[in-house]
């Protein structure tokens, strides 16, 4: 079996062809050889949602997913959010739910992700959809309170 995979893949709608190790990481793909430095690096083994991006829509931890695992797909990251989640950063920003930052990112794809499947998610969802999601500064108040708003805004918009 060959140890290098050639991938073609969408990010952030930018068509990505290149020849990498099979054992390459989506979230090593992104950082250091697309320099997209948006999806962070936390715990590296699926336990703290830092590198969450979505792949064809879904939220996916970057960190424990291949690379070659998402041939053919539509991969976006923070840099990938411009106005269609500007009421997502916008309610983050307004509860001053984003301290070092570190886990926004992808707390912004996952409730983006969420509210493109429910528009009108409630308090359960919102809980469930961020349950992967660790912040060590907020407390999460801010965050839910943020992730609320967002609902709201979605849902009458
Ligand atoms: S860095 Fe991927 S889940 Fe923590
Ligand atoms: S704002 Fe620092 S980890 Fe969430």
């Amino acid at each position: 079996m060959s140890d290098e995979v050639v991938l073609t893949v969408q990010v952030n709608g930018e068509r990505v062809r290149r020849l990498i190790p099979a054992s390459r990481t989506l979230l090593d793909l992104l950082r250091e050889d697309l320099r997209l430095t948006g999806s962070k690096h936390g715990c590296d083994v699926g336990d703290c949602g830092a590198c969450t991006v979505r792949v064809d829509g879904l939220p996916r931890l970057a960190c424990i997913t291949l690379a070659a695992e998402v041939q053919g797909a539509s991969v976006q990251t923070i840099e990938g959010c411009g106005s269609k989640e500007a009421y997502i950063v916008d309610a983050l920003d307004k509860h001053v739910a984003s301290q070092c930052g570190y886990c926004t990112p992808g707390i912004v794809l996952c409730l983006a992700s969420l509210f493109d499947d429910q528009a009108d998610a409630d308090e359960a969802a919102i809980r469930e959809a961020l349950g992967s999601n660790i912040c060590r500064c907020t407390g999460y108040t801010k965050i839910l309170a943020a992730a609320r708003e967002a609902a709201a805004s979605r849902s009458s918009a």
